[in-house]
């Protein structure tokens, strides 16, 4: 194998401080973990960082709630958040917070380099307002009754009964989620980051690496959908930073949130000698930086995020590693039914490196969900740790001390000992590219082959005659060389059993000296390196899971429907005289083209009644060519024309809806003539 030296940058995202950890979230952090272990295990030089996610309205009112001050909350809450990662073994090089100087630094360098390279921009919209808390409110925190299926206290960015989707001034009877009061709207200047101007960046960046599967076609989807400017303003009462050239407006807390993995970085680097901040993200760094996220953050993570690193002059992630949801028996964790389990609550009744490895045999490199089934958790875990691992060295171990004065034979077999190591490095290619499941199937595959082995030699029996006491003493000593291969290839995955190991048998355990055989080498006596799983813990996790969380609120989260199209504002006013100098006139679609290359665009040969004229028109995700030949249509005939890589456009054709296949060009009524002013 290659040991070219990497180094690498690995996050993971950011919780948000307003809740606990739970196992859900336990999913991602467990990934991230062994992976960044994987790494450092290889002697590369890895970083794994990640930070509290501590601003936005859900927390601000939440810390309301509580009466005490949001820097209060969050201060609380991360402190909890850390000792629940420290209980899983979760191996942070750095955990910070969003809410510090060195994020309020990079989220205003960012900011302003984003603004004097022209991508943030301004526009006055007009949205819901809380008259009585004298606040805007995000949809979440509007209620009423759903506008189609007419089921009451409804969210205002989704249905929870039938599923539609839909903006808060569509519920019926809107009420403010906060105060009770009817909300007003109201207009404000907010900040919009230029995200369509990045789209062609962001096509060449999708192609560039090598995204999975189910992320490239999601992005390819929201291309055709089309980009739009992103909000990234919020107006006071806000918790958050303050916008530099912006007073009384605050940045969205999805702005600084991927800010904070720099943040915590530089967090870092400052604390470290010889760690420096420019070598992961200055523009030609060759560092690798992978961010894993669940899937629900997608859009953030490889849309907005890439684009304002580019806009800034930033480099970009090496990649994006997006996991599915976990699912506990089969289904959404449920607080009524006790499997809504917080990490800590497992803490309380169960060990760590279970959960680390039942993930860890269950993850594959896909997007797809994880289902945490309660008995087949019990079983796998025992079966494969206890019943095939650990059995290794609990069959065998006890002899060497007890009759080889704790001593290895001097001489093993080699042939199974090659077998072992010659997996190497497909396990270590499973790890790299995130097969977790199939890297656990190969070595579980292995400890089979090491318990057949025991079975059949039997040392038991060797050691009761004199004659082969010194097979008894190989045997033994062999499978103590193998259980130390498969707890290297374990270590990633279960740090804490691999540390008592590395206590019994005396060594490191190091992925370099996987071939080195322990001969003629002492141990130490064999404790019970780890119990099997009770079930009535198991029960007993889920009887606390349904009591710890009875009282409790449900935790808002700031995660915005991005599926959901919003619906564009009223632009500003114009007066009759700009009006009249719109020339609109009917024309007949002489013929329509697919555009090489284009995924948005046809191309248009407009008759006006005489005049022809070429119109590129971004209609392709909702018409074919051969739906629209020949129809009458409505066009903008005195736009100036423009200069595209396909051609000159020499006008516009109109159309409305939300985009995709919801786009409907105008049709005029049959005895319209083409040429025909439009009045
Ligand atoms: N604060 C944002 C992330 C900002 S990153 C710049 C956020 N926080 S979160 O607390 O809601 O989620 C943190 C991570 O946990 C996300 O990647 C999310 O997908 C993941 N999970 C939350 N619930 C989960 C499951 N039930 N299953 C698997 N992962 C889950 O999003
Ligand atoms: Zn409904």
């Amino acid at each position: 194998m290659s040991k070219a030296n990497r180094k690498i940058l690995v996050t993971s995202a950011l919780p948000y401080a307003n809740g606990p950890i739970h196992l859900g979230h336990m999913l991602e952090y467990i990934q991230t973990d062994i992976w960044s272990r994987y790494q450092k295990l290889r002697g590369h030089e890895c970083y794994y960082i990640c930070a509290d996610d501590a601003h936005g309205t859900p927390i601000m009112l939440k810390a309301q709630q509580l009466g005490i001050t949001p820097e209060e909350m969050i201060k609380q809450t991360q402190i909890e958040h850390e000792a629940d990662f420290a209980g899983f073994g979760i191996g942070f090089d750095n955990y910070h917070s969003t809410h510090s100087d060195e994020n309020r630094e990079m989220a205003s360098k960012i900011y302003l380099a984003l603004r004097d390279a022209g991508h943030i921009k301004t526009k006055v919209i007009s949205q819901l307002f809380d008259p009585e808390k004298e606040m805007f409110l995000p949809d979440r925190f509007v209620k009423g009754t759903c506008p189609t299926c007419k089921s009451e206290d409804q969210y205002g960015d989704n249905c929870d009964n039938c599923g539609a989707t839909y903006s808060p001034t569509d519920l019926i009877n809107p009420k403010s989620a906060v105060s009770g009061a009817t909300p007003i709207m109201k207009d404000s200047e907010h900040y919009f980051f230029d995200l369509p101007a990045f789209e062609d960046m962001l096509k060449e960046w999708t192609r560039s690496g090598s995204l999975q599967e189910e992320m490239a076609n999601k992005l390819a989807e929201w291309f055709e959908t089309g980009l739009s400017q992103w909000d990234i303003s919020r107006d006071n009462p806000y918790f958050g930073f303050e916008i530099p050239d912006a007073p009384g407006k605050f940045f969205y807390v999805w702005l600084d949130a991927p800010i904070g993995y720099m943040g915590s970085l530089k967090n870092l680097c400052d604390k470290t000698a010889g760690l420096n901040f420019d070598d992961f993200w200055k523009k030609d760094s060759d560092a690798e930086v992978y961010h894993f996220i669940g899937k629900d953050i997608v859009y953030f993570h490889s849309l907005f995020w890439p684009a304002m690193l580019e806009g800034a002059g930033y480099r970009k992630p090496t990649n994006v590693f997006a996991h599915g949801y976990v699912k506990v028996n089969g289904e959404k964790m449920s607080k009524s039914k006790g499997t809504f389990i917080k990490a800590r609550t497992y803490l309380d009744n169960l060990q760590p490196e279970y959960l680390r490895y039942y993930y860890a045999a269950k993850l594959n490199d896909r997007i797809d969900d994880l289902d945490l089934n309660l008995e087949d958790f019990t079983q796998r875990v025992n079966s494969d740790l206890i019943g095939k691992l650990i059995n290794i060295a609990s069959r065998t171990a006890g002899f060497i001390t007890k009759r080889f004065d704790g001593k290895l034979a001097s001489n093993i077999d080699n042939d199974l000992f090659n077998q072992f190591t010659a997996k190497a490095d497909t396990i270590a290619a499973l790890y790299e590219g995130r097969e977790f499941g199939k890297a656990m199937r190969e070595i579980m595959a292995l400890a089979d082959v090491a318990n057949a082995y025991i079975a059949e030699q039997a040392p038991w029996q060797l050691v009761k005659d004199e004659a082969t006491q010194a097979q008894a003493h190989e045997v033994c000593s062999l499978a103590i060389n193998l259980f130390k291969v498969l707890l290297t290839y374990l270590k990633p995955v279960l740090p804490t059993l691999c540390e008592k190991v590395e206590s019994f048998i005396g060594v490191e355990l190091t992925w370099d000296a996987i071939n080195n055989q322990l001969v003629d080498h002492q141990i130490a006596p064999f404790k019970a390196l780890m119990q099997r799983i009770d079930p009535k813990h198991v029960e007993q996790m889920v009887e606390d899971s349904k009591q710890s969380l009875e009282a409790q609120a449900p935790v808002v989260e700031e995660k915005p429907q991005v599926n959901h199209l919003e619906v564009d504002p009223i632009a500003p006013t114009i007066t009759f005289d700009e009006f009249a100098k719109v020339d609109l006139r009917i024309a007949r679609i002489a013929k329509a083209e697919h555009v090489k290359k284009a995924n948005k665009l046809l191309r248009l040969e407009l008759d006006l009644g005489g005049d022809t004229k070429q119109v590129f028109a971004g209609i392709k995700s909702a018409y074919a060519p051969e739906d629209i030949e020949g129809k009458l249509t409505v066009m903008v005939a005195n736009l100036a024309p423009r200069e595209m890589s396909f051609g000159v456009s020499e006008g516009m054709v109109l159309a409305a809806g939300p985009g995709g296949k919801d786009l409907f060009i105008l049709e005029p009524h049959q005895g319209a003539e083409p040429g025909m002013k439009v009045k």
